[in-house]
């Protein structure tokens, strides 16, 4: 049996393919992601707690070049070598002590007086027109703008934030050269615009991601200064298409189940409930790869070492197993222990940021607009193959 990842009809309905993988074929070799390819929620979530399984030293799609191509990619494959995740368990263990520190509750609590004031302006923007197109309009201005502030890069530096991490995506996805060229072009830019910012951090730290990394004074960031400039890059990457995916998604879940969104107006206290809800339903990050350190078993399969996993949390996320009819959207489910963030070792460091910045939003949406509607049906997809897909747009009138 074999299953294709890249068919065009998977980007529209990518759970119709795990269902089958899940019910026939759980643990299943994939000659096009050169992988073992999880599905069943049990055995990815014994995969992240999987000790003999790290995040492969990987530069993404990269690797997958011709060795006389690969060399017009060096500066990308440099950088991307150095994100923390990827390059090594001491230098993973610095990036989230120093990143820990950081995403206290306390700093979340100072960061929600921002997110409201820039949710508020770019609906006031919208708001003379009496509707928005909520992914260009909202979702990732607002958490662009986020993430820029949490890096600390100065107000003036932050409008192609977006872009870039658009861009970035191709090293993770599959990717022609010219979209390669264009994420390493994007890559230096990100790259020059930190530099200055790292730099000034070093002698004068403030409260911001920067500072974290720049001021450490031993371990990866202090012993390799090119790895706070590679990992602002990782930081923009998780922090920003992801939230801004869980908004527009989110929020085109609601406008598509009206019961939904009625109760939901009824009880907006079951707003973080909602959210747990479409991050099961939809996620953000649709699937992980691992690799073996030592032979193990997995899915009741022996493995041996140096074998690659890919964790489909996406998959995991609707294993009827785990969650009562699955497809089913429901705003009130409980418990909802989804893996949308990840789990074990690697688990999501911005998870309560992101909660936090789609309650804000959406919350304020829903109070400001309440007569909220699809301005046009159904909606687009830009797909992100294998598995992947992110609204292209959403709009709305108020
Ligand atoms: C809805 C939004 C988000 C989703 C769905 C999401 C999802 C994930 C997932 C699944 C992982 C684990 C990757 C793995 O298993 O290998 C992860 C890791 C990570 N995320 Fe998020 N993320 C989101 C928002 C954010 C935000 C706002 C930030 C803040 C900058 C962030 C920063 C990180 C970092 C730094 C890691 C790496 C953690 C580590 O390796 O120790 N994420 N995220």
């Amino acid at each position: 049996m074999t299953y294709d990842f890249f068919a065009p009809e998977v980007v529209g309905d990518p759970h119709s393919l795990l269902r089958r993988l899940r019910t026939e074929n759980p643990v299943y070799w994939s000659p096009q992601l050169h992988g073992w390819v999880l599905t069943r929620y049990a055995d990815v979530l014994a995969a992240t707690r999987e000790a003999r399984l790290a995040a492969p030293p990987t530069t993404g799609w990269l690797d997958r070049l011709p060795e006389e191509v690969k060399q017009q990619f060096q500066p990308a494959r440099a950088s991307l070598r150095l994100w923390a995740g990827l390059c090594g368990e001491q230098e993973h263990l610095d990036f989230q002590a120093a990143l820990k520190k950081f995403f206290t509750p306390s700093t979340l609590e100072r960061l929600r007086p921002g997110v409201q004031r820039l949710t508020d302006e770019l609906i006031d923007a919208a708001w003379e027109g009496g509707g928005l197109e909520v992914v260009e309009g909202l979702a990732r201005p607002l958490t662009a703008r986020v993430i820029g502030e949490l890096l600390g890069l100065p107000t003036e530096t932050r409008e192609p934030l977006s872009r870039w991490a658009a861009d970035l995506r191709c090293f993770f996805q599959s990717a022609d050269l010219e979209e390669l060229h264009r994420g390493q072009r994007s890559l230096l830019e990100l790259q020059e615009c930190v530099r200055p910012v790292i730099a000034a951090r070093r002698h004068e730290p403030r409260e911001d991601l920067i500072s974290a990394l720049a001021s450490r004074t031993e371990g990866f960031f202090a012993q390799e200064p090119e790895a706070v400039v590679a990992n602002c890059a990782l930081l923009l990457f998780a922090g920003h298409e992801t939230t801004s995916h869980l908004i527009s998604s989110g929020l085109r879940l609601l406008l598509s189940h009206p019961e939904q969104l009625a109760l939901l107006r009824d009880k907006p206290e079951l707003m973080p409930s909602a959210i747990e809800e479409m991050l099961r339903y939809e996620g953000a990050s649709d699937a992980m790869a691992r690799y073996s350190t030592a032979p193990l078993e997995l899915g009741g399969h022996q493995f041996d070492a140096g074998q690659l996993f890919v964790l489909v949390y996406k998959a995991a996320n609707h294993d009827p197993e785990v969650f009562a009819q699955p497809e089913r959207f429901d705003i009130t489910r409980q418990p909802n222990r989804h893996l949308a963030f990840g789990m074990g070792s690697y688990y999501c460091l911005g998870a309560a940021l992101a909660r936090l910045e789609a309650q804000v939003c959406l919350r304020t949406l829903l109070r400001r607009a309440p007569r909220l509607r699809p301005a046009s049906e159904p909606p687009e997809w830009t797909p992100l193959p294998p598995l992947g897909r992110r609204l292209r747009s959403l709009p709305v009138t108020f």
